[in-house]
């Protein structure tokens, strides 16, 4: 039986999936035929998700996981493997608690390094040893228009996905030999949870009010979910290693 699904037989996990663009990719990437490992900390988002998916014909395994915690994610890696490895990874979990460096707020710092450094490091290792032996894969991190420049209260969150993207692009020249592409995918403002993670009052009431001004459109979650399927959908000598996503309107 012929089957013209993109993403037929292929395993992708991804992390960040209980929310935002990690949920909107779960729907688009399951309507393309892909078998799902959806992962994040909020059980009770993942199983709703997977039960949509699941009616609608999808495979899909939910994997709850903090992805800042090395052991657990060294365990899922394993599971993971046991399963027959993941053919496709969206590195995509990440938390934004923006504020100025004058404020001192190290235990967001602390936090932001975790998840969206260290957490998409543990990812990487935890499939990447898999991907080389098979000689096929595919990692995409998502990092962000702010791994390209800087903004005023986001030197910390800038700093991590400037490191997601410098960890990405070592990684794709690294990872030809084993016939593994890497993406870094650079949203722009997208209407998520994101601003929810600032702890910093001021500016989670400013972001908030400049995301969601009627004058000003930003991107939907989907938007991003396109470009994701877009990467992971080219002929295999393509690696789309870095897509820029941003509205129209978003100057810098
Ligand atoms: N929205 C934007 O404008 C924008 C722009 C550029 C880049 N990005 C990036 O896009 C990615 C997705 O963000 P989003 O905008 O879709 O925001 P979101 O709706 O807040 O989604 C963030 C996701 O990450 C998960 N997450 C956070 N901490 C986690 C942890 N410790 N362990 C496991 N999962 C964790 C959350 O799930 P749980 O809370 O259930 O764990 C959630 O599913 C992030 O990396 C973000 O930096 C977003």
């Amino acid at each position: 039986m012929s089957n013209d699904k993109k993403l037929s037989g292929k395993c992708v996990w991804i992390t960040g999936a209980s929310s935002g663009i990690g949920e909107a990719t779960a729907h688009v990437l399951a309507a393309e035929g892909a078998e799902l490992v959806i992962s994040a900390r909020r059980t009770e988002k993942l199983t709703v998700l997977a039960k949509a998916l699941q009616k609608q014909g999808g495979t899909v395994t939910v994997a709850p996981v903090d992805v800042s915690d090395r052991t657990a994610m060294e365990a899922l890696g394993m599971q993971l493997a046991e399963m027959g490895g993941v053919d496709i990874l969206i590195n995509n979990a990440g938390t934004m608690p923006i504020s100025p460096i004058i404020n001192g707020r190290v235990d967001e710092w602390d936090r932001m390094i975790d998840v969206n450094i260290k957490g998409v490091l543990y990812a990487i290792n935890a499939v990447y040893s898999g991907m080389a032996e098979r000689k096929d894969g595919h990692i995409v991190n998502i990092s962000s228009i702010a791994a390209r420049q800087t903004y005023q209260s986001a030197g910390v969150y800038g700093g991590t996905k400037h490191a997601v993207r410098a960890i990405s692009d070592t990684l794709r020249k690294e990872a030809i030999r084993f016939n593994v592409r890497v993406t870094d995918i650079q949203p722009g403002s997208v209407a998520t949870e994101l601003p929810d993670s600032i702890g910093h009052e001021k500016i989670r009431s400013a972001v908030k009010e400049n995301m969601y001004a009627d004058d000003s459109p930003i991107l939907q979650p989907q938007d991003i979910a396109n470009g994701i399927l877009y990467a992971i959908t080219q002929p295999p000598y393509v690696d789309v290693s870095e897509l820029l996503i941003r509205p129209v309107i978003q100057e810098n």
